[in-house]
């Protein structure tokens, strides 16, 4: 008997689909079957309506058509699902699991922006105020939503009980187009009778001071606002709503500044006790204004929230030359601490935070504008406080903690890792205990990164969502979380904001800092590329058909500044950044020529976007696009080819991209060109000798041309510079530079020094797809490349992923001559095997073993 279940039917790429925005959500599902092979023959859907789908011959089971009529505004559906293999089997219903939509048209809005009186606007402070609302239930209630927003941070409580527990709500879009509200379910948190929903309101990325040489506030308004509505239905089946409006009351709290770059200051002793709850006398408070705002710009988000998502213990206390208290959480996060401290009133606690030391004492200079620096002064009641700010995360290792009231327990300092609450799909393995403290901090960089859009660093005055490093950046990032969620909503910021400000912007969201905003190469790519390694890894064509219009204006935009020779030469680019022979006060001076690396990115793109136009039936477009990719490539290799394969640059970034993105004519050029990287490698001691553009692409490049050896003897270098170099310097996540901390353990001395940067962990791609041999063969690993290629002294590697379709799983073992491979393959899908030394050969779902001698 053929064993055969089906999981719940998940929607579009939500985790929790309550208050989505899709009125005809796509479902996806997976089997588990010990049927070796086995295929899906055709699907039945039922929703909860009474809908009833059939039986439907389909093999597809991944972001399948919503099945019945749409949802409206509120509506909760339930959806279940059985399958029919092509082998006669069938399964059971699966469990039942259930979608229900926000407010799907802006009419369903009623609140107003509730914005706390220009009195108490603390400015430049950064005051943190309180709003609250007294209402009353006239009897028993079955069911309670609050949708909830606002302009700036919030964190809302009813009752006394803080709402949900998601982290700087409502995380950063681009809010002049696109602003996220969150639908939470309170019905366990109001009742029948007296009741108060309150909010803490401030100014994080709205109104707060963003960006670097100085930065900027008041960047999308000067008037912080919350924007609540709750509703609630009655046992009876009436309904009521309580909305934000000018009914509301507002006074400072106990936060009398906070900041995302410079930290937060808590005074207990502000607190209005019970001031969320009823009863509260709120007759000294002030009424909020009712401004007008545009429902037509909220929107329901696409991913999870910014969450906290563990906790960390101090590793080591140390006492710094300067006699400082500074402990030690043995990794560098992002994040805040959550401290217990017991002590006289009005006492003051300094938090300070820093991801290295330098000479024994925080390294606070890579910091710049930011002070990372929490004060909490206590209420000193005699009771132990608990604190953790909430409007502010750093990027930290160490901290510093001074004036501690009494003896400093370990125990009452945790760190608090704060990141958006991405499920972990991807894992990665190997003999090589550096290689896996490598992938390690992969992981833990992408975890500080993805702080509810995707940054370049979690620490300085900067935190911006840099094109150019999730450009890098996606493939790794798509195999280690399932991050199509969060990615899609940065795409529409993208797209919105490449309309508003002419072209793709260096950072999404955009905002206007003293920069000038010209299309970049590599940067502006993510607008094309982005969508594309999302759509490989996860299937969804929905995503480009969504982004599709953005992609082209892109390349199109391109095209007009390279005239009529193809050849992007004028305008400022970043190139390939970081260029370990760059100055450390001069990023951007790379050896590869910036018009090498953006006419190749050029063609890269008009290729993708041709692609993408054949997959959506735009014939004329992929035509017209396929015409100009080769009329791009054409163009690079007139400039920057000679007739053998030489390059005009001869850099390994120069050849890196050359051969990774096909630049090259026939194959005479391109063994020319990988022997040619092979000794360039050799001559640069085998170590890395790429920037941001061409790190992602160097170890591809050497395979591709059968060179192995050099391409594990760069990835197992530790000299500087190169990937191991920091994991010998002790690193827990991936630095900026090469070289954050030089040799000597002092700081790079150029002002832009991160120690958690993922762009230069864009590696792991390679590590997870051919280390270890884990790879996409077609959209969504519906078919997968199995196609470990061992070296490097390794004697095992294994990298294993929650496709769309289920677990796949490869793994390889050395013994002597003989190599063990053992591959998962999911349901549904099925595998191109190709190992060392044999041909390669086609496998359908299950667990294969193979020997290769
Ligand atoms: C950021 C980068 C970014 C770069 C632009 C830096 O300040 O941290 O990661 O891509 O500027 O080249």
């Amino acid at each position: 008997m053929t064993f055969l279940t089906v999981e719940p039917i998940s929607f579009e790429h939500h985790r929790d689909p309550l208050g989505v925005g899709e009125s005809e959500p796509r479902l996806s599902w997976t089997v588990a079957t010990d049927s070796p092979g086995w295929r899906q023959q055709a699907y039945e859907i039922e929703l909860s309506d009474g809908t009833a789908t059939g039986r439907v011959a389909s093999q597809e089971s991944v972001l399948v058509p919503w099945p019945g009529a749409p949802l409206e505004s509120r509506e909760r559906r339930g959806a279940r699902v059985r399958v029919h293999g092509a082998d006669g089997s069938a399964s059971d219903w699966s469990a039942w699991s259930h979608v229900e939509a926000g407010l799907l048209d802006p009419a369903g809005w009623r609140a107003e922006a509730a914005a706390p009186p220009l009195e108490l606007l603390a400015e430049p402070d950064g005051h943190a105020l309180l709003l609250r609302r007294d209402f009353n239930l006239r009897g028993p209630i079955t069911k309670a939503r609050l949708y909830l927003t606002a302009h700036g941070l919030y964190e809302a409580e009813i009752n006394g009980r803080v709402v949900g527990d998601d982290v700087l709500a409502p995380g950063w879009s681009s809010y002049g187009h696109r602003l996220r509200y969150r639908t939470h379910d309170v019905t366990d948190l109001v009742g029948e009778g007296g009741n108060t929903i309150g909010a803490t309101l401030a100014d994080g990325w709205y109104r707060g001071r963003i960006g670097f040489l100085g930065g900027k506030t008041n960047l999308y308004g000067d008037r912080t606002a919350l924007i609540a509505q709750l509703e609630i239905t009655y046992a009876d089946g009436g309904t009521e709503i309580v909305a934000t409006d000018g009914e509301w009351r507002c006074a400072t709290g106990p936060v009398t500044a906070t900041s995302l770059y410079d930290g937060e200051k808590h005074d207990a002793r502000l607190l209005p006790q019970g001031w969320s709850e009823p009863g509260f006398d709120d007759s000294s408070w002030l009424p909020a204004d009712a401004l007008p705002h545009d429902p037509a710009l909220l929107v329901s988000p696409t991913g999870p929230p910014v969450r906290r998502t563990e906790t960390l213990a101090p590793v080591e206390v140390l006492t710094s030359p300067s006699g400082r208290t500074i402990l030690d959480f043995g990794q560098n996060i992002a994040g805040r601490l959550r401290i217990r401290v017991q002590g006289p009133p009005g006492h003051t606690v300094t938090l300070r935070h820093a991801e290295v030391l330098e000479h024994g004492e925080l390294a606070l200079r890579p910091l710049r504008g930011a002070d990372a620096l929490d004060r909490y002064t206590l209420r000193g009641d005699d009771r132990p406080e608990e604190w953790e700010p909430r409007f502010t995360t750093h990027g930290f290792r160490y901290a510093q903690v001074d004036d501690w009231p009494g003896e400093l327990d370990p125990a009452d300092v945790r760190a608090v890792v704060c990141h958006t609450d991405l499920r972990p799909i991807g894992d990665f393995d190997c003999s090589d205990p550096m290689l896996n403290r490598l992938h390690d901090n992969v992981r833990w960089s992408m975890r500080g990164n993805f702080v509810d859009l995707p940054t370049d660093c979690p620490q300085r005055d900067e935190r911006l969502g840099w094109t150019g490093d999730i450009q890098v950046f996606a493939p790794t990032a798509a195999f280690l979380y399932d991050c199509a969620g969060p990615l899609t909503s940065w795409l529409a910021d993208l797209a919105a904001d490449q309309s508003f400000y002419g072209t793709v912007p260096h950072y999404v969201p955009s905002v206007p800092l003293k920069f000038d905003l010209s299309p970049t190469a590599a940067w502006g790519d993510a607008a094309v590329l982005v969508p594309w390694v999302l759509y490989q890894r996860t299937g969804d064509l929905g995503l480009l058909r969504a982004q599709y219009a953005s992609m082209t204006t892109w390349v199109d935009q391109v095209d007009s500044l390279t005239g009529g020779n193809h050849l992007w030469d004028e305008g400022f680019q970043f190139g390939d950044w970081l260029d370990p022979a760059a100055p450390p006060d001069d990023p951007g001076r790379a050896r590869t020529d910036h018009a090498l690396v953006a006419t190749a990115y050029h063609a890269w793109s008009a290729r993708v976007v041709a692609d993408t136009a054949a997959l959506l039936g735009h014939d004329a477009d992929a035509a017209r696009y396929t015409e100009l990719a080769a009329q791009v490539r054409q163009a690079f290799r007139r400039e920057f080819v000679t007739p053998s394969g030489r390059l005009a640059c001869d850099t390994q970034t120069a050849y890196a991209l050359a051969l990774c993105l096909d630049l090259l004519d026939g194959q005479e050029q391109r063994e020319r060109a990988g022997r040619r990287l092979v000794q360039l490698v050799a001559a640069d001691g085998h170590r890395i000798g790429t920037g941001f553009v061409g790190t992602p692409l160097i170890c591809d490049a050497l395979c591709s041309v059968g060179a192995y050896d050099t391409a594990y003897e760069l990835l197992t270098q530790r000299e500087c510079p190169s990937w191991l170099y920091p994991v010998t310097m002790g690193a827990t996540t991936v630095w900026e530079r090469w070289d954050s901390l030089l040799p000597d353990g002092t700081v790079n001395p150029g002002e832009m020094t991160s120690f958690n940067h993922y762009a230069l962990g864009a590696v792991a791609d390679f590590l997870h797809r051919t280390v270890a041999g884990l790879a996409p063969a077609e959209p969504g690993y519906r078919r997968l490349r199995i196609a470990p290629r061992p070296g490097g002294g390794l004697t095992h590697a294994s990298a294993r992923l929650d496709t769309p379709y289920g677990p796949a799983a490869v793994s390889w073992r050395r013994d002597g001559e003989t190599l063990t491979v053992t591959a998962t393959v999911p349901p549904g899908t099925s595998a191109l095997v190709d190992l060392p030394e044999t041909e390669p050969r086609e496998v359908g779902a299950g667990t294969h073993e193979f020997t290769v001698k």
